[in-house]
């Protein structure tokens, strides 16, 4: 069965709650297994266990938050090599920017190197059901596509 990742971070739950609807989204893809992992817990052995990875993130400071960031720091040479091409997505959470989250995943992702397979999806803002069904579509797509090979 394919594996797909979420590596997640949230302080407020905004992010948390786009998590949980990416979730939602992937699990309704039944030959897919799905597991969610707060980025601080989140280990190299998560990374080379999967078969893609979805990560979710405030923005912070103009950056990805200090967990998210913690995760790359912690698997990236672990990694390196061993990830080549996995495909992956984002999404992103922020009050009013998240350009600067998600130009640096991009960047850091590069390195691994990862494969981005879905437009970011990033909310300024509250949650609404709009950005939750848009999280829910994001997370069974990339189930969808790796149930069906795409990826
Ligand atoms: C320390 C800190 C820095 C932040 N920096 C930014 C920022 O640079 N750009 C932005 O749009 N929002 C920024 N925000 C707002 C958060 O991205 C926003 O509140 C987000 O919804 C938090 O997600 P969470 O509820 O999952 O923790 C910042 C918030 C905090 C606490």
């Amino acid at each position: 069965m394919k594996k797909l990742l979420i590596v997640y971070h949230s302080q407020g739950g905004g992010t948390r709650k786009m998590a949980d609807a990416v979730l939602a989204g992937a699990q309704e893809e039944t030959g897919v297994e799905t597991r969610m992992r707060p980025a601080l817990e989140a280990d190299v052995e998560d990374l080379l266990g999967t078969d893609a990875v979805i990560f979710g993130t405030p923005e912070n400071f103009g950056y990805m938050s200090g967990a998210l960031k913690d995760f790359f720091d912690r698997t990236f040479y672990p990694a390196q090599g061993k990830v080549d091409q996995l495909p992956y997505a984002l999404f992103v959470k922020c009050s009013n920017d998240g350009s600067g989250a998600v130009f640096n995943i991009e960047r850091i992702a590069k390195g691994y190197p990862l494969r981005r397979v879905a437009e970011p999806v990033v909310h300024q803002g509250d949650v609404d059901q709009t950005i939750l069904d848009r999280c829910h579509e994001l997370g069974h797509t990339l189930a969808a596509g790796l149930a069906l090979g795409i990826f």
